[in-house]
C-alpha cells in the first residue's frame, strides 16, 4: 500500500494557510453492518464553514501563478453561495476586490457572510437555480475585460484541490483502505478530484458513487445532470454509480446527522449521508466515506433543525432553498 506524507501542521501564518486537515469522524450509529464503517470527512470545519475554502483558495493561488490577478482587481464569479464566502474571505486577506452572481432564493445567511468579507452581489432570477447565475456570470466578464472569472466550473485547479489535498488526508487518515467515496455534484470538483485520486491509487477497489438531485427537486449547493448543464470539468467515467436523492430525503437525513451523531451539517450533507448508508448497506466490510460539505449554521432558518420530525417532513422546502 502506498505510503502518504502528511503535512498537517497545528500552526498557520494566516486563516488562509489554515484550510484542510479537517478531522474523519465515524458515524457508528449509522452504520448498517459491523464491519462497514461509515465515515464523515468534515470540511465543516474549514475556515468560512464549507468544503469550497479548499477550491477557493486552489483558484486564486492558480490566477496568481499564472499572472491572471493583480492586487486590486475584481474576481468575478457565479455562486450558489459557499465558492463565494470562500472566496470573499480570501480576496479580502489577498487584496482583491470579488463580485458574485447568486440566485435570489439563497438563505439570508449567505448573503449575510459574503456582505461581511465585503463582496458585492449581484442577484440572478431564483427560478433559474445555479444556471441562471452562471448564464449571467459570463455575459458580465464578457461585457467587461478587466473582471477575471475563476469559473469552478470548468477550472482544474477546483478538482486539483481535493485531488492535492482532500483525497491524500483520507488516504493517510484510513490507511490507504477506502471501499467507497460518496460526495454530491455541484460542480464536480469534490467527486472529480478525489475520484481520481483514489482511483489512481485503489483502481477498482473503491467505488466512487455521486449523490445527484432528482431533476427538478433542488438541494441547495447540488446539480442534476439532467438540467441542461455538465459542468467541464466532470467526467462522468469516473463515477461507479449515480444515485438519485429527493429533497425530503436530503432534509430527514440531515435530521438523522443531527439526532443519531451529532453532527450539525448543510442539507445537501443530508442527501450526501443518505447516499452513503445505502452503499453501506449493499457492501460486506470496508470503509465508506462521505463528504460533510457545510455546517447548518446558514440553513437555521429553515427550521429543519428544531422542529419536529414529523413536521420537518412536510415543510416546503421552495420557501427557502
Ligand atoms: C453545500 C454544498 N454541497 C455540495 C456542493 C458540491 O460540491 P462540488 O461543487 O465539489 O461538486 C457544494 C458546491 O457548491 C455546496 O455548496
Amino acid at each position: 500500500m502506498a505510503s502518504f506524507i502528511r503535512n498537517a501542521p497545528r500552526r498557520y501564518g494566516d486563516v488562509v494557510e489554515s484550510i484542510g486537515h479537517t478531522p474523519l469522524v465515524e458515524l457508528a450509529n449509522l452504520s448498517p453492518k459491523p464491519g462497514v464503517r461509515i465515515w464523515a470527512k468534515l470540511e465543516s470545519h474549514n475556515p468560512t464553514g464549507s468544503v469550497k475554502d479548499r477550491v477557493a483558495r486552489g483558484l486564486i493561488e492558480d490566477a496568481e501563478e499564472k499572472g491572471l490577478i493583480r492586487p486590486g482587481q475584481t474576481i468575478l464569479e457565479p455562486t450558489s453561495g459557499n465558492t463565494g464566502i470562500a472566496l470573499a474571505m480570501i480576496a479580502r486577506r489577498r487584496g482583491y476586490r470579488l463580485r458574485v452572481v447568486m440566485p435570489d432564493n439563497v438563505t439570508p445567511e449567505r448573503t449575510q457572510l459574503l456582505r461581511m468579507y465585503g463582496a458585492e452581489i449581484v442577484y440572478s432570477d431564483g427560478s433559474l437555480g445555479s444556471n441562471g447565475a452562471v448564464a449571467m456570470a459570463r455575459e458580465l466578464a464578457d461585457a467587461d475585460p478587466s473582471l477575471y472569472m475563476p469559473y469552478q466550473y470548468g477550472n482544474p485547479a477546483n478538482p486539483a484541490a481535493h485531488y492535492n489535498g482532500t483525497a491524500l488526508e483520507i488516504l493517510e487518515d484510513l490507511d490507504g483502505q477506502v471501499a467507497a467515496f460518496v460526495a454530491g455534484l455541484g460542480t464536480g470538483g469534490t467527486l472529480m478530484g478525489n475520484g481520481r485520486r483514489f482511483k489512481e491509487e485503489l483502481g477498482d477497489a473503491v467505488k466512487i458513487v455521486a449523490a445527484e438531485p432528482m431533476q427538478g427537486e433542488p438541494v441547495q449547493g447540488l446539480r442534476s445532470l439532467d438540467d441542461g448543464f455538465i459542468p467541464p470539468i466532470i467526467d462522468i467515467d469516473l463515477l461507479d454509480r449515480k444515485i438519485f436523492v429527493t429533497n425530503r430525503d436530503a432534509i430527514i437525513w440531515t435530521r438523522r446527522l443531527l439526532d443519531e451523531e451529532q453532527i450539525f451539517a448543510g442539507v445537501s450533507s443530508g442527501a450526501i449521508a443518505r447516499v452513503a448508508v445505502r452503499i453501506a448497506s449493499e457492501l460486506d466490510e470496508g470503509n465508506v466515506v462521505f463528504i460533510v460539505c457545510d455546517d447548518g449554521w446558514k440553513y437555521l432558518s429553515s427550521g429543519i433543525y428544531t422542529l419536529p420530525v414529523d413536521e420537518v417532513e412536510n415543510l416546503d422546502s421552495t420557501v427557502w432553498w
